[in-house]
């Protein structure tokens, strides 16, 4: 069992999502717990499905409460790829294949979108998050992972990999969906 019934498990690979998920959550008083699960995935074009899918497969071989999160950016020129194949495709053709593909287009819409996906014996709930932006053609800052150095919030200068980890918390799509997690978690777990 968790150490309160406000500590959570977070079943992920990546240790930047752990400490964006840690610094949101705590605000809440809520403990997260990571289980180094490189969560698995299924192919889809729906966000949802896969963090569905990787929280039912982490409820069968992990403790809980525990929640899943899955991200993307979609690009609108590029109709929303990467979108749910981001991670493959910056492991792949990484940030400069998207400039490769964007560079002669017009348009620099894009967004990021989170799925956490959460879980307990009785109940599984999904929350989503969307931070609007742009992206940029030349690569800015080192803070954060993935597509963080191409991608600017809208409304901002810096990209995400520009900011502090707090700032990056105060707009990002995992941000905005941890907060929805975390309201309904503290409302339902009083
Ligand atoms: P997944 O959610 O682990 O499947 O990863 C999706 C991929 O999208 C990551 O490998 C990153 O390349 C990218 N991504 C998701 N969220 C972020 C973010 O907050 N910043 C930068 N890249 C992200």
């Amino acid at each position: 069992m968790p150490e309160s019934n406000r500590s959570i498990y977070f079943a992920t690979g990546n240790k930047h999502k752990f400490d964006e998920a840690k610094d949101i959550l705590k605000n809440y008083n809520i403990k997260v717990i990571m289980i180094r699960k490189k969560a698995e995935e299924i192919q889809s074009d729906d966000l949802k499905k896969i963090a569905r899918h990787a929280l039912l497969k982490a409820l069968e071989s992990c403790k809980s409460p525990i929640i899943v999160e899955d991200a993307g950016l979609f690009v609108k020129t590029l109709k929303g790829f990467p979108g749910p194949y981001s991670s493959y495709v910056h492991r792949t053709l990484g940030i400069d294949g998207i400039i490769e593909l964007i560079k002669n287009k017009s348009g620099r819409e894009a967004e990021f979108r989170s799925v956490v996906a959460y879980g307990d014996s009785s109940m599984i709930k999904t929350f989503e998050g969307v931070v609007k932006g742009m992206v940029i053609l030349r690569p800015r800052g080192i803070s954060g992972f993935g597509f963080d150095p191409i991608f600017i919030p809208r409304g901002l200068r810096r990209t995400f990999a520009e900011m502090t980890l707090k700032e990056k918390n105060k707009y990002s799509h995992r941000a905005i969906a941890l907060r929805e997690f975390a309201e309904w978690y503290l409302g339902s777990h009083l």
